[in-house]
């Protein structure tokens, strides 16, 4: 059976306002989806619970939880209340959120704990720099490694992982990534995955870019790239661009 693809929004600490947010979310149920394509909004925690409300079309995500599951933790949101105000997925490792210095430690308890309250989460890897020396392979195996030990090899198939180079994310990107350098690294990422936990079990985890991902280039990644789907940035930020990004995925399945 295919992988279904996946397009998710990032809406980071955007927009401004519970109405923005809202009419955004509006303007992007506006379309018909096909049941083709997994669509789904992760904005910030505190447009949850209004968003839900609007239509459960698109299923919710957030961009981070807390890594315990209840207690003492000041400022802290569990995985067990943003599952019960509607999120089914979960943002992490997100490249924004290391350079806070959140480390795989962390992250990895995280996914546990994600896991656990019965959210998909979307691992995000990626290394700051390309160098000649091809160290990349070295920083993303190091995260995969590290963000998922002791991950139990049942609940792996409800992960995704994004591949998002740092050097092509926001409006600062050093230039766009090129959808042959992702399916190189998608390819090796599969590769780790399947010798951690065995190639039947990883065959359905999907593999998704994220690093300004347009209605330009969006086709080539799934085409030429093989991306089975997209963790957009700004371009979820704007109704119209998300949704031809989805339209361009949809009639690549
Ligand atoms: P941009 O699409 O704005 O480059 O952001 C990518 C990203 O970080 C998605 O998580």
């Amino acid at each position: 059976m295919q992988k279904k693809k996946i397009i998710i929004g990032n809406w980071k600490m955007n927009p401004e306002s519970g109405k923005l947010a809202e009419t955004l979310y509006k303007n992007i149920i506006k379309s018909k989806f096909s049941s083709k394509l997994d669509v789904v909004i992760c904005p910030p925690f505190v447009y949850l619970e209004k968003l839900k409300k609007i239509l459960k079309k698109i299923p919710l995500g957030v961009q981070n939880i807390s890594h315990k599951d209840k207690g003492a933790f000041t400022g802290e949101v569990s995985g067990n209340m943003v599952y019960d105000l509607g999120a089914r997925y979960v943002i992490l490792g997100h490249s924004e959120r290391r350079a806070m210095g959140e480390e795989d430690e962390v992250i990895n308890q995280k996914i546990k704990i994600a896991l656990a309250s019965g959210l998909n989460p979307i691992l995000c890897v990626g290394e700051k720099n390309r160098d000649d020396n091809h160290d990349y392979f070295n920083v993303i195996k190091n995260q995969i490694e590290k963000d998922f030990n002791g991950v139990n090899k049942n609940s792996i198939s409800n992960a995704i992982v994004a591949y998002e180079p740092v050097w092509a994310i926001g409006k600062d990107a050093v230039r766009e990534a090129t959808p042959e350098e992702f399916r190189e690294v998608a390819v090796f990422i599969k590769k780790i995955l399947s010798d951690k936990f065995g190639a039947n079990t990883v065959k359905n985890i999907r593999i998704i870019y994220g690093g300004s991902v347009n209605t330009k280039n969006a086709q080539d990644f799934v085409v030429a790239g093989e991306a089975d789907g997209f963790l957009v940035g700004r371009d979820s930020l704007d109704a119209k661009k998300f949704i031809k990004i989805i339209e361009i995925t949809e009639k690549v399945n």
